[in-house]
């Protein structure tokens, strides 16, 4: 094997099968592949792996205009990897085409199709660099899914969506923050952004449990409790891995974490561990859950398109297949009535999805209330009086698409306080 191409083999079959078989970056099998390799290699997989998802649109434009046969998947893959490396990542063209063409032999591909034309793309990679996506270039799905989204909405989400995301954090309390070792741009007197991106679990308070990584978006609902009431029995629904259960435990309230995923529970606790922070974990279904005990405060996370992390999950939009948008708008709409059923009178269930597609947000929402005149909206108040944050506060709802804040990446996001007459 030549240098770069046991790597660049593993690349390969691991965005084949996120790409053939709907696998996702962080399954067990994908993992296992990565784990192989020695940490300045894993490096490498991942800024290639996650660029070529990110630019695959870009790529798949650039190969439509230097090959006119219809390409297996495999000749596909490939050549989406070797251009994002040489077009977007700057590579050397010589290196990556080399490895490409003896992958290509290997996998019995037609390989001077690869190396005619990545040379010819090497030659010609200042000017590729510049290529434009259109919104209509998105996936199919993704645009039935949008059709309310006005002109701006398009632009902005075609300026956003395949940037490298930011690292924000938050704290157990602003004492740990305002100890803390890194450079932060502060969102609230708990959390922030980390200026200087290094890997995290080599910093000492982390490793001491100050702090766990929380996207902004994830974090605002939370952050701006409408009460903190030690009285309250919280239920976080569907918790894990733990950031909003971390946030409530926190502010030293009484919280139940619920989870039906064994894997992601391990994960939930330990982060509890590590945090030292104590809470009951219950690994249930919640559409079973027994409706004889109620809650004042019912934290419904759930699951969804997760488009808003399109960012930090790219293969949302590289995978051939689409979210299934019937089972989870179903299972959505059973998850808020069965919330309903578990809460005493005022109080409040927090939707929450990491989407901003009208299927999964406001249509849940305004459904819910048509079928239930006990509830009503409960509008957002920021604790930050920050013109930044308030233009996320859509009247009664917190939205956004993949934003800026501050300069500093934030992924889509949707939540929405419910609360009972
Ligand atoms: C968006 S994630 C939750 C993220 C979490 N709240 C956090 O802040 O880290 C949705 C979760 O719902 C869980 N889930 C899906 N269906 C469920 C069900 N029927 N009962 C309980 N949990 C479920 C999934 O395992 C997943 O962990």
């Amino acid at each position: 094997m030549i240098k770069g191409e046991k790597i660049r083999f593993d690349i390969h079959n691991i965005l084949y099968s996120i790409y053939k078989f709907n696998k996702n970056l962080n399954s067990t099998s994908i993992k296992n592949l990565i784990n192989k390799h020695s940490e300045k290699d894993i490096s490498l997989l991942n800024n290639v792996t996650l660029n070529s998802m990110r630019y695959h649109l870009h790529t798949s434009k650039i190969i439509n205009q230097y090959i006119k046969k219809k390409l297996q998947d495999h000749e596909k893959i490939l050549l989406v990897s070797a251009i994002t490396q040489i077009v977007f990542l700057d590579f050397k063209d010589y290196a990556v085409i080399n490895c490409s063409v003896e992958i290509a032999k290997k996998l019995k591909m037609y390989h001077g199709l690869i190396n005619a034309s990545l040379k010819k793309i090497a030659k010609n990679k200042i000017g590729l660099k510049k290529t434009i996506i259109e919104f209509n270039d998105l996936p199919t799905w993704f645009k039935n899914q949008s059709d309310d989204f006005l002109d701006t909405n398009k632009i902005h989400f075609i300026d956003n969506f395949n940037q490298e995301p930011s690292i924000h954090i938050v704290f157990k309390s602003s004492d740990r923050l305002n100890n803390f070792e890194e450079k932060l741009i502060k969102t609230s007197p708990v959390s922030g952004f980390l200026i200087n991106k290094k890997d995290l679990k080599k910093i000492k308070s982390f490793k001491e449990g100050d702090w766990w990584v929380q996207d902004f978006s994830s974090f605002f609902p939370i952050h701006n409790l409408p009460y903190e009431n030690e009285n309250k029995k919280f239920l976080d629904a569907c918790a894990a891995p733990g950031g909003k259960t971390f946030q409530i435990l926190s502010k030293k309230l009484n919280i139940i974490s619920n989870d039906r995923s064994d894997s992601r529970l391990k994960i939930l606790k330990s982060n509890l561990k590590r945090l030292n922070l104590h809470t009951e974990v219950l690994k249930k279904d919640f559409l079973l859950f027994k409706e004889n005990k109620k809650y004042d405060f019912i934290i419904l996370d759930a699951p969804c398109s997760s488009v808003g992390t399109i960012r930090r999950n790219p293969e949302i939009f590289f995978k051939t297949k689409s979210p299934n948008f019937k089972e989870l708008n179903e299972l959505q709409k059973k998850m808020l009535d069965k919330a309903s059923l578990l809460l005493n009178k005022k109080g409040f269930i927090l939707y929450m999805v990491c989407s901003f597609l009208k299927s999964e947000t406001i249509n849940q929402i305004n459904k819910f209330l048509l079928r239930r005149d006990d509830f009503e909206i409960y509008k957002f108040t920021i604790l930050e009086r920050n013109k930044q944050y308030s233009k996320f506060v859509n009247k009664q709802f917190f939205i956004t698409l993949p934003d800026t804040i501050l300069n500093y990446k934030i992924d889509g996001y949707f939540a929405a306080y419910l609360r009972k007459k």
